[in-house]
């Protein structure tokens, strides 16, 4: 079911395509009961997660936020330039006006601010709260950006073309086979001629890396223990929060940094009828963050529709601000019709 809304309040149209929001119990039985036990990222962000995870965002430890922001402002006229004029912006992952303003006020004639996020309340608020702010009409799409998404053609002008636009390093949190599926639904999302500006934190060294998933007040171990305490409440499970504790680790194998919950006893979990023994020393791996090179960056597009235009990069090489363009032919774009 599909469902458009136009206007929708302060902004241009809402666009509801109803993802799933997922089965925690379903999904916490599976992953419990899976060897190496697991479980997805996603359960992280109840309004509790949500809070903490913003306070990480403003550690000591935690470069990523501030190198991105000021590797972009740093660039701004560079990145705009590349971008050119008459894009409309699509944001995977509403954000916060900080993130988007200097890009919506920095491309020439921007023809609009288009949101897209799975979890609805926060994203009208969040894009209700931006149409106030920005230049353009602001839009809001709530669905999964794992799929691709047919945009709405007759509500906005055609922009000159899409820029599609996700910061924070989020694409480092899939594994580069997802990635790359996310990246090849986003060039069909976005079309022909769509550009990609895309946030990512580079490789360096593990002392830095694993710092900055380990910080001294330990507001990122509270962050993943809340998953814990989630499962308490929602899933009125039986655990032992405090045989638990965050174990993060950078798997220079892999080039991800890990995140596990580590039973530092012997422990069980139980849900309903389903128990899962934890030994000492077991763990259940909650999330990774993948980092790049920006060639290693370049090998990952490689096999999708993209190709890298331009890249950034701070003075000290921690991050990279990546943009790509769509060489989707426009014979494909005939068939998309
Ligand atoms: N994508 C960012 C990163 O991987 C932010 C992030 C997602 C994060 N989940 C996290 C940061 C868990 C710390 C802990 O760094």
């Amino acid at each position: 079911m599909t469902d458009l809304t136009a206007p929708y309040g302060p902004l241009a149209y809402f666009l509801d395509l109803h993802p799933d929001a997922g089965d925690f119990l379903g999904e916490a039985l599976e992953g419990l009961g899976a060897n190496p036990k697991r479980i997805s990222p996603k359960w992280f962000y109840d309004e509790r997660g949500s809070k903490i995870f913003n306070k990480i965002t403003e550690l000591e430890e935690y470069y990523p936020t501030r190198t991105e922001k000021s590797l972009f402002l740093n660039n701004a006229e560079e990145i705009t330039a590349a971008i050119g004029a008459g894009a409309a912006i699509f944001e995977y992952g509403s954000g916060s006006s900080e993130k988007v303003e200097w890009l919506v006020n920095g491309v020439k004639d921007a023809a609009a601010y288009i949101a897209m996020d799975i979890s609805r309340d926060h994203l009208i608020e969040s894009a209700s709260e931006l149409a106030g702010v920005l230049p353009t009409p602001v839009a809001a799409i709530c669905a999964d950006f794992l799929e691709s998404v047919s945009l709405p053609t007759d509500v906005l002008p055609p922009p000159v073309h899409m820029l599609g636009y996700f910061p924070g390093s989020t694409i480092g949190n899939m594994t580069p086979a997802v990635a790359q599926t996310f990246l090849n639904n986003a060039s069909k999302t976005l079309g022909p001629g769509a550009q990609f500006l895309i946030g990512v934190d580079l490789e360096k060294e593990k002392p830095m890396l694993e710092a900055a998933y380990n910080d001294a007040q330990g507001v990122t171990a509270e962050f993943n223990l809340n998953l814990l305490h989630r499962m308490k409440r929602e899933l009125d499970a039986g655990l032992d929060i405090d045989a638990f504790e965050h174990f993060a680790f950078y798997n220079e194998n892999d080039r991800r940094i890990e995140m596990h919950l580590r039973a530092t006893q012997e422990t069980i979990i139980t849900i309903g009828d389903a128990a899962f023994q934890f030994e000492k020393g077991e763990t259940l791996h909650t999330e990774n963050s993948h980092k790049y090179s920006i060639e290693g960056f370049c090998d990952l597009i490689g096999p999708t529709p993209w190709r890298m235009v331009n890249a950034w990069t701070d003075p000290k090489g921690w991050y990279g601000a990546c943009l790509l363009s769509n060489r989707q032919s426009p014979d494909e774009r005939l068939e998309r019709r």
